[in-house]
């Protein structure tokens, strides 16, 4: 299970006909962790959107490969059992099923038939995680993310992490919407699971993340690309001064409105 590598090559990707990814290069290897950050609508989510397969985000140019096999010849549950995992800006809210029967129907999707995980097993592994980010045990039995407030939700999809076992994860602003407390919750559950068995890709516009989670990798987006790629330096500098420095140095035109 080691080694697992996610290429993301020359990526376009449009929606409803309008370009939003413009080529973007990214590779992210198990074992470590990226961060990206850029302006507001510059296609971070659309990049998450697109690796997960979302109806919505046409892919017209370009690949995406988990371990050399296509990802985007895979469907959407294909490529969450190959071990991608994402966590949304805005999780949606599934009525009628419970957190629980999601998290174990999920777990048992990744696995072989016949080899389903015991109930027993599940709710024990359950259990740890839910103290582990001291979450309160309600949580489980109601119905996903229906009525939870904003932290809640990110709080459970960090259960999700740690309990899917994903190989590579993908966190769009896992951050907004914390409090200071929780904050520290959840960076704890994403660095338990550093190990070289799991890489991922996190998605911020705050420092105040990475102080928890060191990144060995800051990129940042703009316009549909990557423009720059760096190592933690680069977060605290945009932290700092903003993003304007950079425009300046790549010669990067502000966009019109609506363009
Ligand atoms: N489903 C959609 N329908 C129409 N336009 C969309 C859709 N999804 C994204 N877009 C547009 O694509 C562009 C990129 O959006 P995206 O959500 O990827 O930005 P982002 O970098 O994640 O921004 P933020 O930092 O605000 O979350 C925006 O102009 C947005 O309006
Ligand atoms: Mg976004």
């Amino acid at each position: 299970m080691a080694g697992s590598v996610l290429e993301i090559k020359d990526l376009h990707v449009s929606i409803e006909d309008k370009e939003i990814l413009k080529g973007v290069n990214l590779t992210i290897k198990s074992g470590e962790f990226h961060a990206v950050m850029g302006p507001n609508g510059t296609g971070k989510s659309t990049l998450a959107s697109a690796i997960m397969g979302h109806p919505k985000y046409e892919v017209t140019g370009g690949s995406i490969t988990l371990d050399g096999e296509d990802v985007l010849e895979m469907e959407v549950d294909e490529r969450a059992r190959a071990g991608l995992f994402l966590a949304m800006q805005y999780p949606s809210e599934i009525s009628g099923v419970t957190n629980a029967d999601f998290l174990r129907s999920s777990i048992n999707a990744r696995r072989e038939e016949g080899d389903e995980i015991s109930l027993m097993k599940f709710i024990k592994e359950m259990d740890e995680a839910m103290d582990f980010l001291e979450m309160d045990k309600n949580m489980a039995q109601r119905y996903l993310n229906e009525g939870f407030s904003g932290g809640e939700k990110k709080r459970n999809e960090i259960l999700q992490l740690l309990m899917m076992k994903a190989e590579i994860g993908i966190l769009d602003e896992i951050d907004s919407g914390l409090d200071i407390d929780a904050l520290k919750v959840v960076a704890k559950g994403i660095n338990k699971l550093r190990d070289e068995n799991f890489g991922c890709l996190i998605i911020t516009h705050y420092q105040r993340l990475l102080n928890y989670i060191e990144p060995d990798f800051v990129h940042v987006m703009m316009q549909g690309r990557v423009v720059k790629s760096g190592g933690s330096e680069l977060s605290q500098r945009l932290e700092a001064e903003g993003y304007d420095w950079i425009k300046k140095e790549l010669n990067i035109e502000d966009e019109t409105i609506n363009a």
